[in-house]
């Protein structure tokens, strides 16, 4: 039931540039890649490494290697926004994809595409998306991993409001949940106030 937002100036300093309506969609994502990875920096910190010998040119020396395998899952579209920064600080990481979009009536997401990889059940699995709104599509998203067989699995996204991380801690008990904010609330539309708009459409410039 954990939920974590994680505060750092620098996360809340490039948060702020991605809320401004003004920044371009090229700055947006930067920023998201950014603070996508300085999330998982942080989230990593406990994870186990491994013991092994290595020779530097001076001599043998005891090194540390990242002892889990990590599959990534972005929510499509948004969630693709954040899986280059954090391949760069784990070039290993497998992704798997899960296609939804939010039916505009409803609210309800609807999926279109599904494709996992393989040692899922082994990994640690990161679903990813920069917004949990209604907590729809985070729920739709882990309930189609835990499917594939993820059982090790946590949900970062950006901004969050309070009825999202609600429903997602209701559906998924199991899964950490971290956030660079918690926002106010929905508005009527669905959106979160203050937010920073439709993730997607600022991402690829579709609006
Ligand atoms: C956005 C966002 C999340 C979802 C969050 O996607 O990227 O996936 O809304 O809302 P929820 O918590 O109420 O489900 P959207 O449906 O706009 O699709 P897109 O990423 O293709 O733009
Ligand atoms: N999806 C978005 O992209 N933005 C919101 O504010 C809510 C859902």
């Amino acid at each position: 039931m954990s939920f974590t937002v994680i505060k750092h100036p620098l996360i809340l300093d490039k948060l702020t540039r991605m809320r401004r309506e003004e920044t371009s969609s090229k700055d947006f994502r930067e920023n998201l890649n950014e603070i996508a990875q300085l999330m998982v920096y942080e989230i990593f910190r406990d994870i186990p490494v491994k013991e092994l010998e290595i020779k530097t040119p001076v001599k043998k020396a005891v090194g540390y290697t990242v002892d889990i395998p990590v599959v990534l899952v972005p929510i499509i579209r948004a969630g693709l926004g954040m899986t280059e920064g954090i391949q760069k600080l784990i070039p290993t990481a497998r992704i798997a994809h899960v296609g939804l979009y939010r039916d505009e009536e409803t609210l309800e997401p609807v999926q279109y595409y599904a494709k996992t990889t393989e040692n899922i059940a082994e990994s640690y699995v990161i679903v990813v998306d920069p917004m949990l709104a209604t907590g729809g599509s985070a729920c739709k998203a882990i309930e189609i991993a835990k499917e594939w067989g993820a059982k090790n699995v946590k949900f970062v996204c950006l901004v969050s409001v309070p009825e999202g991380v609600k429903k997602l801690q209701e559906a998924h008990p199991d899964v950490e949940i971290y956030a660079a904010s918690l926002d106010d609330k929905l508005n009527k539309q669905g959106y979160i106030e203050p937010g920073l708009g439709d993730a997607g459409d600022r991402i690829f410039g579709t609006k």
